[in-house]
């Protein structure tokens, strides 16, 4: 989306082979260059590095989207202090290190918009979720700080919260677009439809755009109003199997 609005893209994550293909797709779709960099959030050197080829490519960055995350489907119980520590690490501390670079690289001297892909998770303390949970509500916060600190300095600071998209690991955690769990996940949503990965960017594209320039330090909920209605299964705790729900995502 950010390409057929005219920018040119970094995309940045661990495995090299996938980000290289989504790239070539990206660049053959929009004909606007994508240039893959291996990076993992966590390693605040990796950050360093792949913000200086981003600049020194590019000579600017205008906007940042935080997507990272790690998250599965599991009770308290069934999570190990390594499983909570990681997903907090990959989802906040990622966010954290990946803001405070460009920040002080770039968009300290320049401006910018920041955007945070969080979730409503914590909202009503949803079960099974946690560490993700924990995790969105820092980056919650974080939106705040950085839009309150970073404000002067003309950066716009803003969270995304999106609920089920299509095609995603959580889609498939329900139980994929066939199965009748999914079905009634998405009847249980207000406006009874779930989210095309598109519904996503143009939600990013209006943050980042001049429409929304009075806007910053705010997270918006673009989901369905699901996170109003969505289902907060106790059973799926207090369950003498609980300890073995548990799936990826
Ligand atoms: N339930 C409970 N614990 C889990 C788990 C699950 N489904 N998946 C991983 N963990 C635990 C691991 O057991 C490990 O803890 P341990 O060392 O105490 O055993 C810890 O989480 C770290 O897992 P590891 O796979 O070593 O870390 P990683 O940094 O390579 O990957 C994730 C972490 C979260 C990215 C990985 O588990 C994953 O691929 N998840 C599914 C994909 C995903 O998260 N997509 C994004 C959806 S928003």
């Amino acid at each position: 989306m950010l390409h057929r609005h005219g920018c040119t893209t970094v995309i940045a994550s661990r495995k090299f082979d996938r980000l290289k293909q989504s790239a070539d797709a990206l660049s053959i779709a929009t004909g606007q260059q994508c240039l893959p960099i291996q990076m993992d959030v966590r390693k605040p050197i990796e950050v360093m590095n792949t913000v200086d080829e981003a600049i020194s490519s590019f000579k600017r960055i205008d906007i940042l989207i935080n997507n990272a995350a790690g998250n599965f489907l599991t009770p308290t119980s069934g999570l190990s202090f390594n499983a909570y520590k990681t997903v907090l690490d990959i989802d906040t501390v990622g966010t954290f290190n990946v803001s405070k670079v460009i920040y002080e690289k770039y968009m300290q001297n320049h401006g910018g918009v920041i955007i945070n892909i969080t979730a409503t998770l914590y909202y009503r303390g949803q079960t099974l979720q946690a560490h993700a949970g924990s995790a969105k509500a820092a980056i919650d916060a974080l939106t705040k700080h950085f839009a309150v600190e970073w404000g002067p300095n003309n950066v716009r600071v803003i969270g995304i919260a999106p609920g089920l998209v299509a095609g995603t690991g959580f889609a498939m955690a329900i139980g994929g677009v066939d199965s009748d769990a999914y079905r009634e996940y998405v009847s249980g949503i207000p406006l009874h439809r779930e989210s095309a990965k598109v519904d996503v960017a143009h939600a990013v594209l209006f943050c980042v755009s001049p429409a929304a320039k009075m806007i910053t330090g705010h997270t918006l909920v673009a989901d369905g109003g699901s996170w109003l209605t969505f289902a907060n299964p106790v059973y799926n705790i207090i369950s003498p199997t609980a300890s073995n729900v548990k799936s990826k995502m």
